[in-house]
């Protein structure tokens, strides 16, 4: 992970939370896949707008983001400790019925992808989902807020996906969206079913 993109959102988290103010709309379909009341992991929660949904949707929530700045806005928000903790540094196994993650491995290094899911399949039970999303693009690069992304094809992240496998099922949903600096953005969320 390049340092000065946690170091954006540190420097700015109050007004990077202030931003969100509505759930990802995709999240809600997601969690309809998931175990109902399950456990889930969040990874790079923010400020917790959809943590407060996902708890709000009667599940057992870990939410953690590498920014302590954020954490602790979005543990005010959902009114639970929100755990510090960077991608890499997840080490769970077979805790987790669902693993979600928003517009935040996206900043993961290409290098460091591949191990970053297998720890996220290694983290969930046997019958475990995760969802995540990426900006998409061809080449990795910062972008004028010095935030790093790996700006991966489809076709890339599902091969990275499935090298890190097996997966019962995984999926790539593509859409054009919005995004904190305001430029449209080509998106992709991976589902992948353990
Ligand atoms: C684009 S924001 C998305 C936040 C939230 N999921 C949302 O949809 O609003 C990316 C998040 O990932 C977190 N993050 C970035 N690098 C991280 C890392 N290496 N480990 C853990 N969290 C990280 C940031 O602090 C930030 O909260």
């Amino acid at each position: 992970m390049a340092d000065q993109t946690l170091t954006f959102y540190r420097t700015n988290a109050e007004q990077y939370a202030a931003n969100k103010g509505t759930p990802n709309p995709r999240l809600f379909s997601f969690l309809d896949r998931c175990k109902p009341n399950g456990k889930v992991l969040e990874l790079g929660t923010g400020g917790g707008v959809d943590a407060a949904a996902i708890i709000g949707r009667g599940f057992d929530l870990d939410a953690t983001d590498g920014s302590p700045e954020l954490a602790a806005i979005a543990a005010s928000r959902i009114g639970r400790p929100v755990r510090t903790m960077l991608f890499n540094e997840l080490e769970a196994v077979g805790l987790y019925d669902a693993v979600y993650a928003c517009a935040s491995l996206t900043h993961t290094p290409r290098s460091e992808l591949a191990d970053v899911i297998g720890s996220i399949r290694r983290a969930m039970t046997d019958q475990g989902i995760a969802w995540a999303s990426f900006k998409a693009g061809g080449v990795e690069g910062s972008d004028a807020l010095d935030r790093y992304y790996s700006y991966l094809s489809p076709d890339e992240l599902i091969t990275i996906w499935a090298a890190a496998g097996p997966w019962q099922s995984l999926e790539a949903d593509v859409w054009v969206g919005g995004a904190y600096d305001r430029k449209p953005t080509t998106w992709v969320a991976i589902t992948a079913s353990k």
